[in-house]
């Protein structure tokens, strides 16, 4: 019986290195059979792309859930790896969206590789993960993982709109970064659960306990981007306030401040954001107005409703399954990388 909090995470680690050790087989394999065919560049890269050290959060995730409705077999491992597959898709375009140079601790792909490459690298590992979701999750499954790729989309189309925008609304933040992180979590813990075989019940509180998770793992992502330590995230810190992207900490100081100091923050965001000094004013601003803090709260308080959305299987035979999700939350809410 799990009892304490440091139980709970030796837990994890021990289900996220085996889950790991299978799911890299199943890329390994799926990717041997597959690549063979193709072009040498493009071999490179999607080796390059996807063997770089992530954390493979979201295979775990499609895993756990799969198991928990009471499937567990060779093939749920290449379902996992379709969420990898999209979620690099994912990075890969983002990089370029967002002018990132690095990734995972090193150059980032359009970095190394430039555009071309780089978008038709993420439009191959998009669809190679559909080909595996439309195989093994059915049409169900496909339409639930569409569903959620168009919606990030979308996300991005508004985040795009609330550029350098001081009056961006916590509406409109949570609604980028549901349509871009959270639906799409969401979705690999629906479709790990229809896969394995789930009721509707048990189907949808899988989904919102995803929805909640992701959702402040984009929260926790944002607050890294100002407090992190690029050692560690692997990804420059300050690259959000760079390219005027209005976070939560950001909207949080901003509706703190007194009329001088909202001027002040809007002449930052709309001035000259390469410059360093500017950057740590903001910082300042930011952290004086408790915007880190009462961001971290609100991460807090989603995890709490993540961990609510799994009530429907306390009774449940696997309660080891539970009990990783449950430490994944937490580990969400303390991570550095
Ligand atoms: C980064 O995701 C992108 C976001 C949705 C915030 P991860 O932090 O899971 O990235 P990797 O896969 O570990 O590199
Ligand atoms: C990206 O959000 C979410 C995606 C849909 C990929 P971010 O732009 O904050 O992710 P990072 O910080 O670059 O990993
Ligand atoms: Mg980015
Ligand atoms: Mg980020």
């Amino acid at each position: 019986m799990i009892s304490t909090e440091q139980e709970y995470r030796e837990n994890l680690k021990k289900h996220a290195a085996a889950a790991n050790i299978r799911v890299e087989s199943a890329i390994h394999a799926d990717l041997s059979r597959v690549l063979n065919e193709c072009d040498p560049l493009l071999q490179e890269i999607i080796n390059y792309a996807v063997f770089s050290g992530g954390k493979r959060i979201r295979p775990l995730l499609a895993i756990i859930c799969s198991r928990l409705c009471g499937r567990d077999d060779d093939d749920l491992y290449r379902l996992a790896a379709a969420f990898e597959y999209l979620h690099v898709a994912s990075l890969i375009h983002d990089d370029i969206i967002d002018h990132a140079q690095q990734r995972r601790g090193r150059k980032s792909l359009v970095a190394k590789y430039g555009f071309p490459s780089a978008i038709l690298t993420g439009d191959w590992l998009l669809s190679r993960s559909m080909r595996l979701v439309g195989e093994l999750g059915g049409q169900l499954g496909l339409t639930v993982f569409c569903q959620a790729t168009e919606s990030m989309v979308d996300g991005e189309f508004l985040q795009l709109r609330c550029v350098a925008n001081p009056e961006a609304t916590e509406e409109d933040y949570f609604r980028i970064i549901k349509c871009k992180t959270g639906n799409l979590i969401a979705s690999t813990c629906e479709i790990g659960a229809i896969y394995g075989g789930a009721s509707d019940d048990e189907r949808e509180a899988l989904s919102l306990f995803g929805d909640k998770i992701g959702t402040a793992f984009q929260v926790v992502d944002d607050l890294l981007d100002y407090k992190g330590n690029a050692q560690e995230t692997g990804k420059a810190v300050g690259n959000d306030f760079v390219e005027g992207k209005i976070t939560l900490p950001f909207i949080r100081a901003y509706a703190q401040a007194d009329a001088s100091n909202q001027a002040l923050l809007q002449q930052l965001i709309t001035g000259d954001r390469q410059s360093r000094q500017s950057y740590q004013q903001t910082h300042n601003l930011i952290t004086t107005h408790e915007g880190f803090a009462s961001a971290e709260k609100t991460a807090q308080a989603l995890i709490e409703d993540a961990k609510k959305a799994l009530h429907l299987f306390h009774q449940h035979s696997d309660q080891e399954s539970l009990t990783v999700l449950q430490a994944l939350g937490q580990y969400i809410l303390q991570r550095k990388k």
